[in-house]
């Protein structure tokens, strides 16, 4: 329900959650990015926090003060998140992965601004560390790991693949483009998990759906616990 878990459901229990784009350097002065917000990441660490639970949220940047209560970390680049993610992980019961992380970074960064007159115009990528997958592929302290989708097209087909390919707990889509999504102060989602299990949450305020989703997790995670 809207109202959201009760308090203490998640007492005792350390949630950590990715929120916010990366940006990946070009030069000092210029970086590829996305257009995350981080409204969904920093309203689920408020969500988990007032379900009682200890919540580490490690964000890119975004202009969202960091939630009260909440430890903070604040990270630029997928490769900062990502050792900012396994240093922390060991600690966790469960993994929200709400950032939108760049899946490629250019492949050299120049040490100075890049000029009009250089005559290189392509740009060579490289990929970047899946933390997602990295979590839920770990054999010990392995926390209950939660993943996002957001697409354009084939939204169950898509969530599902990535809920199977990435070994998720948990996965939840939602629609992108065209003034869904990213800067929006509400949303929807569709929540998939192993063996067929489906929830939608209807299009809400991202507070509201925060506080949806983290009763959903804490359903399945102690589900999965027992
Ligand atoms: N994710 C991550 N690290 C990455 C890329 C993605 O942790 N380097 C996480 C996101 O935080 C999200 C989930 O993976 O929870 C899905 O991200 P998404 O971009 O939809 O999936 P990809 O596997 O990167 O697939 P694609 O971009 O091709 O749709
Ligand atoms: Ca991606």
């Amino acid at each position: 329900d809207a109202a959201g878990p009760g308090p203490g459901v998640l007492s005792g229990r350390t949630v950590l959650i990715t929120s916010g784009p990366t940006r990946e350097a070009l030069d000092p002065v210029r970086y590829l990015t996305n257009h995350s917000s981080g409204k969904m990441g920093h309203a689920l660490a408020a969500a988990a926090r007032d379900a009682g639970a200890r919540v580490l949220l490690i964000s890119g940047p975004t202009e969202l003060p960091a939630p009260h209560g909440v430890e903070t970390v604040a990270v630029e680049s997928a490769r900062d998140m990502h050792r900012a993610v396994m240093d922390r992980v060991a600690g966790a019961d469960i993994f929200i992965a709400a950032a939108a992380v760049a899946d490629y970074r250019p492949e050299q960064s120049a040490g100075s601004k890049i000029k009009k007159t250089d005559s290189e115009t392509a740009l060579r990528l490289v990929p970047n560390p899946d933390i997602l997958r990295e979590v839920a592929a770990l054999e010990q302290y392995r926390p209950f790991t939660v993943g996002f989708a957001a697409e354009t097209d084939a939204l169950e087909a898509h969530a599902r693949g990535k809920l199977a390919r990435k070994g998720l707990d948990m996965i939840a889509a939602n629609w992108v483009g065209a003034d869904r999504g990213f800067h929006t102060d509400d949303n929807a989602l569709e929540v998939y998990w192993p063996g067929g299990g489906h929830t939608s949450l209807a299009r809400a305020d991202k507070p509201a759906l925060a506080r949806q989703l983290i009763n959903l997790i804490t359903e399945r995670y102690h589900h999965a616990a027992t």
